[in-house]
């Protein structure tokens, strides 16, 4: 269905970041020209989350923009936010996360195990109407409509690491770090007419990876760059890294979608290679491809349709009543922590 059966016109937009995606959220709205809104949070001193929204959302498309890198911390308070624009009478509320987490525990490996990425995409389902998102890492699930029942834009960063690396980098070797690597770095490969090459990883553990290589002898010569989807605790890119020079390669560049860099995975990893950059789908200091005009390019051009809608849909609240409350229930008279968008 088309915006257009059931909507004559397109609702305005709203941008809306949570704390940490202030850059990324302003850099969305300058892409699409569309309006930056304002969040406000803090901590009770019980712990609890304070969110309130200071832009009037009322008939509007909200996207919140929150990357869900270390998504333990902020969690509840992305979905309060959510169910507060839904509540305050936002006609579609969508989550745009760059990185989307919780992927990886994709079956139940030991028994008793939570299989958290199908928990985790039932929350997220039940609080918005849409996701956004990047290269998800869907290794045993081949989309996200398998976990989601929400509408998903699944976009790719290949073509963004592609062009980076055309531009940076002479005479490029592609490697991938291990088998699920594949398929991003032989696209990467083809759209910049390089080789490419696949090592094999052994996991043993969260922090314990082996790396094996082929022999890659008829590319000596050339700059190795080393590709993945996610740089997480650093040992499959630490190894694989430790390992090129082995057979004779200069130290690689590393270019990863998500750089999450656990711990001190980044300072551990520096010093093999000659470069590591990321996109900005995680704020770090590796950041270096910018992904906003490929999300805002998605957000404009695909509208939800009003069957999708229905879900979870409720009225607004009356505000006098939820006004009420507020004031009887706690004083919000303390300074926010954290004021996202403009002032
Ligand atoms: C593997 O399955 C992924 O593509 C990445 O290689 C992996 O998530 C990286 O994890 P870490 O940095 O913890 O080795």
């Amino acid at each position: 269905m088309t915006e257009g059966q059931n909507n004559p016109r397109p609702a305005p937009r709203l941008i809306l970041p949570l704390p940490g995606n202030e850059a990324f959220g302003r850099d969305l709205a300058q892409d699409g020209h569309w309006e930056l809104g304002i969040t406000e949070t803090r901590r009770f001193p019980d712990g609890e989350s304070y969110v309130r929204i200071r832009s009037d959302v009322a008939g509007k498309a909200v996207d919140l923009a929150c990357t869900l890198a270390r998504p333990d911390e902020g969690f509840l308070r992305l979905i309060f936010a959510a169910d507060t624009v839904r509540t305050l009478g936002a006609r579609e509320v969508t989550l745009v996360a760059p990185y989307l987490a919780y992927m990886r525990q994709d079956r139940r490996f030991r028994p008793g195990e939570a299989v958290t990425s199908r928990s985790f995409a039932r929350l997220i389902s039940s609080s918005f109407d849409r996701l956004v998102t990047i290269d998800p890492h869907l290794h045993r699930y081949s989309a996200l409509s398998e976990l989601y029942t929400i509408p998903v834009d699944t976009l790719h960063a290949a073509p963004m690491l592609a062009d980076w690396i055309a531009a940076e980098v002479d005479n490029p070797l592609l490697v991938g770090p291990d088998e699920e690597s594949e398929q991003w770095v032989s696209a990467i490969a083809a759209r910049i007419g390089s080789p490419h090459a696949v090592l094999r990883k052994t996991r043993r553990g969260d922090r314990n990876v082996d790396i094996e290589l082929p022999d890659l002898s008829q590319w000596r010569g050339r700059q190795p760059v080393l590709v993945d989807d996610i740089a997480s605790s650093g040992h499959t890119l630490i190894e694989a890294a430790r390992k090129l020079p082995l057979q004779g390669f200069v130290p690689p560049v590393v270019v990863v979608v998500h750089g999450i860099f656990a711990e001190d995975s980044f300072q551990r990893l520096a010093p093999f290679c000659s470069r590591i950059v990321s996109t900005d789908s995680v704020p770090h200091e590796s950041n270096a491809i910018g992904l906003a005009p490929l999300i805002a390019s998605a957000i404009g051009a695909n509208a939800i349709s009003s069957a999708d809608l229905i879900r979870n849909r409720r009225p607004p609240e009356p505000l006098d009543e939820v006004e009420r409350a507020g004031f009887d229930s706690f004083p919000a008279s303390d300074p926010p922590s954290w004021t996202g968008g403009v002032r």
